[in-house]
């Protein structure tokens, strides 16, 4: 049985595998509607649970239109509607009830010990819809986006600014090593990746440079890169860290800096005029929509991949 929870499980011809699915079938989908069923159904008389523990709008529609799309059908479920974890049911027994009632699970978690624990005890496979730890659905999304617009990832640099220590950076990190692409990372010490993530990097000849220097860092990248500055799960002081990470903000002067077509990416929900400012996030270089969108296409190859 396939999960789909961290970027680092999987192998790069996986990987590349998924990539090249969601873009076949994001072609055989031209001018569709947005639920209009593909010709193959993968997902015929299938079924997916979607669990959000924390707020989501792209995560949770394009996982909706996804199942759709393959000719499925969801169920979202929110952990305080369902015994879920708590006092009166485990996660283990919540897990095997599940299995008895659908052929995949998506869970977005606060805690990303939950979805090790759940994967234990399930025998239907478990998408990782976000941990505090890993976002690897949106990883591959990013990737999608950047080779519609720039062709195959391996090889280019992409620079990513602000907090280096968060879900969206460790799975790049891991992406970086799968994919061999060149990702350089600016930020204060204090929010550079964390050890572990570095330690796995090396031994895995992932080509990650840590740049304090943002404008340094962006130089000869195709795409530059950055996050909420203040993440779900974060318990910090807020005003503190936003003023650590104010140099580290996309700015023209910073897409200035790097290569003259350099794409702009985020994965949104954004902090305008904080991690990136309204000129670049809505100047002709930015994807972010494009990136929203191939949420839904790449989503459907993962699906596709886990159930296979
Ligand atoms: N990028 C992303 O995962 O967005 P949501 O939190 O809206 O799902
Ligand atoms: N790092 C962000 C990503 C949101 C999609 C967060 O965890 O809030």
């Amino acid at each position: 049985m396939k999960n789909f929870l961290n970027i680092s499980e999987i192998s790069s011809a996986e990987l590349r595998m998924i990539l090249n699915e969601a873009k076949e079938r994001k072609k055989n989908r031209e001018g569709f509607g947005t639920t209009a069923i593909d010709s193959d159904k993968p997902m015929n008389g299938k079924s997916m649970i979607l669990i959000f523990e924390k707020p989501s709008t792209r995560t949770r529609i394009s996982f909706d239109l996804a199942t759709k799309q393959l000719g499925g059908s969801n169920i979202i479920l929110n952990p305080d509607g369902i015994h879920y974890g708590k006092g009166e049911e485990t996660l283990k027994d919540t897990a095997k009830v599940f299995s008895e009632y659908a052929d995949i699970i998506m869970i977005r978690t606060s805690n990303h010990q939950n979805l090790i624990e759940f994967s234990k005890h399930s025998s239907i496979p478990l998408i990782n819809g976000l941990s505090e730890k890993s976002h690897p659905c949106q990883i591959l999304s990013d990737i999608l986006t950047f080779e519609e617009i720039k062709g195959d990832i391996q090889g280019k640099t992409l620079a990513w600014l602000g907090d280096g220590n968060n879900n969206m950076s460790n799975s790049f990190i891991e992406a970086a090593a799968k994919l061999k692409f060149k990702l350089k990372i600016s930020s204060p010490k204090k929010y550079s990746p964390n050890v572990e993530m570095i330690k796995w990097a090396k031994k895995n000849n992932a080509d990650v440079e840590i740049i304090s220097d943002p404008i340094e860092a962006v130089n000869n990248a195709d795409c530059v890169m950055t996050d909420k500055w203040i993440s779900m799960n974060d318990n910090v002081n807020k005003i503190k860290k936003k003023k650590d990470l104010r140099k580290y903000q996309v700015n023209k002067k910073v897409m200035n800096a790097a290569k003259k077509d350099a794409i702009f990416m985020h994965c949104l929900p954004v902090g305008r005029g904080e991690e990136v400012t309204d000129d670049v996030i809505d100047g002709n270089n930015s994807v972010v929509w494009q990136q929203a969108l191939n949420r839904v296409h790449i989503q459907k190859s993962i699906i596709i991949w886990c159930l296979s």
